[in-house]
């Protein structure tokens, strides 16, 4: 099923329960979360206190889509915070399997991401054990930056794997997603996409959420 992930990087932060009700009623889906620990990429958003008021705000699935370095310290404060789902990055330290018991322990779905330099195969042992694979078309740090097409053959490898294994698995993508790249992220074969600034850098949020799922094409 399609799904559109607004990016609150690209929120007005001063007004973040707003902006999100926003997304909810322009028909977004999910609302994704990036956490970023200015070690593990070269910025710092936001951390566990700020999850913890917007759950209090809105009932939307927030997808924790984790940029730090050591996922098995603060994965469990994020899902104490009231993440629905929390993304790690298969680049960050840490054995993975101690990682998806701690989400799974904390009774959350899970999710790996992979960097534009980190090839298909480095998550194929972990997909039996994933409810996503989020594929990063841009280096992860910043919002608006220009979506990296190369990065469509790895989203294929990943749901032609999913496919081989007989698991229906999310694949989302998040950099550089809008009205042009979305087809082709969409025919490589991901599903769930992530827009920081092709939603929250529009005047009206319901017709830019529509302008992605019809350019998606799926
Ligand atoms: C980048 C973040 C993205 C970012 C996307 O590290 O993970 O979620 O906010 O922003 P846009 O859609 O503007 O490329
Ligand atoms: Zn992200």
């Amino acid at each position: 099923m399609i799904q559109i992930a607004p990016s609150i990087l690209s929120a007005d932060f001063a007004s973040l329960a707003q902006e999100v009700a926003a997304m909810k009623a322009a028909g977004a889906h999910l609302i994704h979360v990036d956490i970023m620990d200015g070690h593990f990429v070269p910025n710092i958003s936001l951390g566990i206190p700020v999850v913890k008021s917007l759950r209090k705000k809105t009932d939307m699935f927030l997808d924790v889509h984790l940029m730090l370095t050591d996922p098995l310290v603060y994965a469990p404060q994020f899902a104490d915070a009231g993440a629905d789902m929390i993304v790690f990055h298969i680049e960050s330290q840490g054995d993975p399997y101690s990682i998806i018991s701690a989400i799974r322990g904390k009774g959350k779905k899970c999710g790996i991401s992979l960097k534009p330099k980190t090839p298909a195969e480095a998550i194929f042992p972990y997909l039996p054990f994933l409810d996503m694979v989020l594929v990063m078309t841009v280096e992860p740090g910043f919002g608006g930056q220009k979506f990296m097409e190369d990065m469509c053959p790895k989203i294929a490898a990943i749901r032609k794997e999913c496919e081989r294994l007989g698991i229906s698995m999310d694949i989302e993508v998040d950099g550089g997603i809008d009205v042009s790249t979305i087809g082709k992220a969409a025919a490589a074969g991901a599903n769930v996409f992530v827009a920081g600034s092709a939603l929250f850098g529009k005047p009206d949020y319901q017709a830019a959420v529509q302008a992605l799922i019809e350019h998606a094409g799926l």
